[in-house]
């Protein structure tokens, strides 16, 4: 298949320029699209065989639920029943926003864009690139990440290509993701709301409108438990790993400078290709040869946009041993780290 690239400016979206893509989601084709958190895969979420081709497309599990992104917060009503009230007040105060609601599901909603379960996850982005395509094609849009299953979540539309080109109808180049990490869901199918993914919406967030939020503990853990099964299906796959293999290093600074050091300069003695993922503050006292900054500790939203380039970059770039900084005290910290844990196989030294 031929996957058309298409380009879009931010600082002028015209409706005519999505009429294409809007006519391949209503009849069953994908669409890849920007968001602000990362790249989506979309396809019409009521279709259950867009959502079978999502599935292959991205080579992804059918056990593994897909988001479905919607334009308008009262369109929660056309996918779920029995919603509680604080679903209303969620919408109200993070949406349009990084934040997925699990809510209990409608029959309009196939299960094969639920991977078999009752609930179902709603989004509504606040990217206007996405919201003009929701709103143009008239569909409810089922979209995971556009990657490859198991490759780290694309926040450029060059990630897309690297892996979905050729597999699916078009991609909507839209530049770089604002937030680079996929949105924080909340479980409010159960008794009490529970975190399943940590995003930029943090659990202080959240308890700002409701308290007694509490985080699925499989996803903050910091060495996996076989005891603790993640209650989002697709956190307990093995994630954004390039073929490198990925060591934190935690505990205080200068320390954790010092192992490094120590580490990569063995690695390299004995010719590996190594390298150091770090903040702006350290990146000039490692000696590595090769330096991924991921930003300043002072902007940690610029760490949370940066993790998943460079975690491709590390691939691209042929690396085979990685030392990685621990970014513990940031307010995005269970965010990242989550996600780095997972790229590091939870492989921590603790000095
Ligand atoms: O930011 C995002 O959420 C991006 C953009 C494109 O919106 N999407 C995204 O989708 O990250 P995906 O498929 O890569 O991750 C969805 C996660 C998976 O871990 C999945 O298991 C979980 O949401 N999920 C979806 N529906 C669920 C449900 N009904 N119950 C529990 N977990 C669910
Ligand atoms: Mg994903």
């Amino acid at each position: 298949m031929e996957t058309k690239i298409i380009r879009i400016d931010r600082d002028n979206i015209k409706k005519e320029d999505f009429k294409e893509a809007g006519e391949i989601l209503r009849k069953g084709g994908l669409v890849a699209f920007p968001t602000e958190t990362v790249y989506g895969l979309g396809g019409n979420g009521l279709d259950p065989e867009a959502s079978k081709k999502i599935y292959a497309a991205k080579g992804r599990p059918s056990d593994n639920p897909l988001i479905v992104h919607i334009a308008d917060t009262k369109d929660i009503e056309k996918l779920a029943v029995q919603i509680p009230e604080l679903a209303w007040k969620l919408a109200d105060r993070f949406w349009p926003g990084p934040m997925t609601m699990i809510l209990k599901k409608a029959d309009t909603v196939p299960k094969a864009t639920t991977g078999g379960l009752d609930t179902v996850a709603i989004r509504l982005p606040s990217d206007e690139i996405a919201r003009t395509l929701i709103r143009e094609s008239g569909c409810f849009i089922a979209a995971p990440s556009a990657n490859s299953s198991g490759r780290p979540s694309p926040t450029r539309a060059e990630h897309v290509i690297e892996d979905l080109s050729g597999k699916i109808d078009m991609i909507i180049d839209g530049g770089a993701c604002e937030i680079g990490l996929e949105s924080s869901i909340i479980d409010l199918s159960g008794e009490k709301p529970l975190i399943l993914r940590p995003g930029f919406i943090t659990r202080e967030d959240f308890e700002a409108v409701v308290s007694g939020v509490e985080y699925d503990r499989a996803v903050i853990a910091k060495t996996p438990d076989k005891n603790i099964v993640a209650k989002a299906p697709g956190m307990k796959y093995k994630h954004y790993a390039p073929k490198g293999n990925i060591t934190i290093v935690e505990g205080e600074n200068d320390r954790v400078v010092e192992r490094i050091n120590l580490e990569t300069e063995s690695c390299e003695a004995k010719g590996i290709p190594t390298a150091v993922i770090c903040s702006d503050e350290n990146k000039n006292r490692y000696k590595c040869k090769k330096i991924y900054d991921l930003g300043s500790r002072k902007h940690d939203e610029d760490i949370a946009a940066a993790l998943f380039d460079v975690l491709r970059r590390l691939d691209s770039d042929g690396i085979s041993v990685i030392f990685a900084e621990s970014f513990d005290e940031l307010r995005l910290s269970q965010a990242i780290m989550n996600r780095l844990r997972k790229a590091a196989g939870y492989n921590t030294i603790r000095v």
